[in-house]
């Protein structure tokens, strides 16, 4: 027995264990707008942001002690700030590095427990509309920030010749949209192009129709409830999958089915969580994040699916290469990257 190699194990399991009940705290203070009310970078005491929010006292003092300790927060002689660093992380929805509101995805996990460790113990699946409600406005408000500070201004100049074709006026396809993030973003980008949303959850696709009510974009930006195999518009110039190939039962299937839709000359846009091509290599912080979410909430909506590859989260550029060609694609290629997100681009 290596006591050092314990002491060590036993320090990152305190780390963790905090980081787990911080995301209670997080997505408390999110709902309530704790952070918000912070957003100034003025220092607050507890009374002050409790008389702001409308909180109890002693609970908000007990909350930004927490927030102290964990360093999101600084404190000196009884009153508390959040840096603007910070701030942009926890409290500024509008910001590229806004990652608080994703937290109500994670509470998801743990509502659904009695789910999850069913499916584990059975047929391993849970279809996407089955889960806690909380799930789909998370994961909306997790991958939004990142939509909109890349989508337009890297990932679609990054494929080849899309771009004048979105400004001249192209047909496009969202597929998984879910709530329409990435649909509201482009339309907003691309008046003269039409924008075509598709998913099989009924209630994200009439979220998504009131997201572009919001944005101002419901002449072209429509929605529909179909799955990835199943739309039978046709002629597009572009057919987007954003964070959701590796969620389908049968993505060879929707790959195939996405080809049949293409007009001659069109392209696929592929976004996926960053990844290696081995668990090696995914042996790092976004591996780590994204394999636990994988095994809650990806890979069960897969195996609850028609042929149910299971291709998880991390699935890399080479498995996911290897179900464009069988599907029919020539041309597979990575055409940028964040730390998060692999932009892959797919053509006949
Ligand atoms: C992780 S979410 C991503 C949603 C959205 N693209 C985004 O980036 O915010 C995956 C989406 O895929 C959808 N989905 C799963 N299986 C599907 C299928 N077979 N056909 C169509 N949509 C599907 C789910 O309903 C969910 O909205």
């Amino acid at each position: 027995m290596d006591m050092a190699k314990l002491q060590d194990f036993m320090g990152k399991l305190v780390v963790d264990l905090g980081g787990a009940t911080l995301a209670a705290n997080m997505l408390i203070g999110e709902e309530l707008g704790l952070y918000r009310a912070m957003a100034d970078s003025e220092p607050v005491t507890p009374a002050q942001l409790a008389r702001k929010t409308g909180c109890h006292e002693r609970l908000v003092r007990e909350w930004l002690s927490g927030q102290a300790a964990a360093g999101y927060i600084e404190h000196k002689e009884g009153a508390f700030r959040l840096p603007p660093e910070q701030a942009l992380a926890l409290a500024v929805e509008d910001s590229p590095v806004f990652m608080a509101g994703g937290t109500s995805a994670i509470a998801a996990m743990f509502l659904d427990k009695d789910k999850i460790v069913a499916a584990m113990r059975g047929n391993g699946a849970i279809a996407w509309g089955d889960h806690h409600p909380c799930l789909f406005k998370g994961v909306e408000r997790f991958f939004r920030p990142g939509y909109r500070a890349h989508l337009v201004a890297e990932w679609l100049p990054a494929l080849e010749g899309v771009v004048p074709k979105l400004e001249a006026g192209a047909k496009v396809a969202d597929v998984g949209c879910g709530h329409g993030a990435s649909t509201v973003i482009m339309a907003q980008a691309y008046p003269k192009s039409r924008f075509h949303g598709f998913d099989y959850h009924e209630p994200s696709i009439a979220t998504a129709r009131q997201r572009a009510e919001e944005g101002g974009v419901a002449d072209r930006a429509r929605f529909a409830t179909a799955t990835a195999k199943g739309y039978a518009e046709r002629d597009f110039d572009l057919i987007c999958f954003f964070d959701c190939l590796h969620d389908l039962g049968d993505p060879v299937g929707a790959a195939r089915h996405a080809l049949q839709a293409l007009k001659p000359g069109g392209s696929v846009l592929l976004v996926e969580p960053n990844a290696g091509d081995s668990l090696d290599e995914n042996i790092n912080p976004v591996g780590r994040f994204f394999y636990a979410a994988s095994t809650c909430l990806c890979t069960p909506n897969s195996l609850s699916q028609e042929v149910g590859l299971a291709l998880g989260a991390q699935a890399g550029e080479a498995r996911l290469r290897k179900v464009f060609l069988e599907a029919g694609f020539d041309i597979f290629r990575r055409a940028t990257q964040t730390p998060f997100n692999l932009i892959l681009e797919a053509r006949k």
